[in-house]
């Protein structure tokens, strides 16, 4: 065996890695393609999810929140505050609930970080509940690990 690589064994290895390689990326595109369309069917974006999301940007709530992590780290996580607020138990509750929240906004309780109040419509409040709502359906794995996070 010769200590040194040749030229043909190192072409070798280059054309074997590089076909291995792209054979690997195929599988892994596709298994993508393949993941957002079940997710498109079991998880759809209704109009009203959208138009909240829509209300979430124009009023800038990323400012002061995290969504699934992404945004500003003054305020608490919202992609779970569906499940915070106990949703999966009782829907109608969850909604009154957040919807209550931001409309009292701000508490004013001294010492206490205060969300400012927003002058959202009610038609504005449901959509963003839908919002939360199925962002707390995403698959995540598991994240945030605690429903507080
Ligand atoms: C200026 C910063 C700021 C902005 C902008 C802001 N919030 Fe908040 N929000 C807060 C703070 C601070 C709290 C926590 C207050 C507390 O616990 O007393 C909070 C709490 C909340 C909660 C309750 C979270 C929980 O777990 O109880 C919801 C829901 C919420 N905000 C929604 C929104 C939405 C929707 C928007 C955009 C329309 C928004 N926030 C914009 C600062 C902000």
């Amino acid at each position: 065996m010769s200590e040194v690589l040749t030229k043909s064994a190192a072409r070798n290895i280059f054309y074997g890695g590089t076909a291995f390689f792209f054979i690997v990326f195929v599988g892994l595109v596709g298994h993508s393609v393949s993941t957002v369309n079940d997710m498109e069917k079991s998880h759809p974006v209704t109009p009203s999810v959208a138009a909240g999301k829509h209300v979430w940007e124009k009023n800038a709530c990323i400012d002061c929140h995290t969504i699934m992590g992404e945004g500003a780290y003054f305020a608490p996580e919202l992609g779970n505050v569906w499940v915070r607020y106990g949703g999966r138990e009782d829907a109608a509750a969850a909604r009154d609930g957040l919807k209550n929240w931001i409309k009292s906004m701000p508490t004013g309780i001294e010492g206490r970080r205060q969300m400012p109040h927003f002058d959202i419509t009610e038609k504005e409040l449901d959509d963003l509940v839908d919002f939360f709502k199925w962002t707390s359906e995403v698959n995540t794995q598991n994240w945030p690990p605690k429903v507080s996070g």
